[in-house]
């Protein structure tokens, strides 16, 4: 490079730097980066008219400003995840032509989130509920999601029942209580009129119900899938996670005086457990 051009090169470099640094040159823009120069004043019919709608700086930073909080998600929000791998030790080319189920050895980056189902996103890690159980696998062909719970069934044949259930489990209307836990009466009430939901009851309310670690859990995909392979045969399958630390539970009163002490216990179990 000849050095006179070398030198206007450095020049614009430096020039750039230092109008980064003292903001010179640099525009205020809307979202869309439209350069503008005041997003302080809002069009007026007339010096004492009223606003106008066709201010669309305006529209866009007010609407900007009215959607910036993430709302909570309605199920699943009190959650915590981790970075991690897939590695397949046995080709499932019977089953399925998907690459990452067949190639033995390939490490596959994962990112797995653990959850309750009922709380929010604040509450304790040990309330009486059902754990989530979310991968996400980015293979080369592409991302592959799975979500299961940690029990193998579940409380309804009919998503269109879904919303109620919901609705049933979450706090009462009236007081908003009580925060991440099923035993009150909209849920009885539920319960009642949905016999279909006794068999996942009884796993909710037993001594397994609540993990002592999210690393002593099992996972299931609890809905059946239809894989197809290279030949174009489908099968019917199941996904099951197997823990190899084991399934572990915290009793009820353990669950209570843990929750008391550090509603973060799942949490920080899983970040000091990669800590380490
Ligand atoms: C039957 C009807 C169902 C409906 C309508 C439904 C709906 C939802 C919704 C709306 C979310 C929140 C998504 C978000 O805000 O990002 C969610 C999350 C989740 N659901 Fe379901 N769900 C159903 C059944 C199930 C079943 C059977 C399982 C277990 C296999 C399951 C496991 C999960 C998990 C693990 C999450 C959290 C995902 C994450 O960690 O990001 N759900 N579900």
């Amino acid at each position: 490079m000849a050095t006179k051009e070398k030198k206007t090169i450095d020049k614009k470099l430096r020039n750039l730097q230092q109008s980064t640094q003292n903001g010179q040159d640099q525009m205020l823009t809307t979202n869309q980066g439209l350069k503008i120069n005041d997003n302080q004043n809002s069009l007026k019919s007339g010096e004492r008219g009223a606003t106008l709608l066709e201010d669309f700086i305006l529209r866009e930073k007010i609407t900007h400003f009215d959607h910036e909080r993430i709302p909570e998600r309605i199920v699943h929000a009190r959650g915590s995840a981790a970075h991690g791998h897939f590695e397949l030790y046995e080709p499932m080319s019977k089953y399925t032509k998907a690459k990452f189920l067949n190639q033995a050895g390939v490490k596959v980056p994962v990112f797995v989130r653990f959850s309750t189902v009922a709380g929010s996103r604040g509450s304790t890690d040990l309330a009486r509920d059902v754990r989530g159980f979310s991968v996400k696998f980015y293979t080369d062909e592409g991302n592959y999601d799975l979500v299961g719970n940690n029990m193998p069934v579940f409380f309804i044949q009919d998503a269109i029942k879904f919303p109620d259930l919901i609705h049933a489990v979450k706090p009462e209307p009236h007081h908003e209580m009580p925060q991440a836990a099923s035993a009150h009466d909209t849920f009885w009430d539920f319960i009642s009129l949905m016999p279909e939901s006794m068999h996942m009851i009884m796993w909710a309310m037993s001594d397994r119900a609540i993990p002592r670690s999210y690393r002593m859990m099992e996972g299931f995909g609890v809905h059946t899938f239809r894989l197809i392979n290279e030949a174009g045969r489908s099968h019917f399958v199941k996904f099951h996670w197997k823990p190899l630390l084991g399934v572990h539970a915290v009793s009820w009163d353990e669950a209570q005086k843990i929750s008391g002490k550090d509603p973060d216990f799942h949490r920080r179990d899983l970040w000091e457990a990669i800590e380490n």
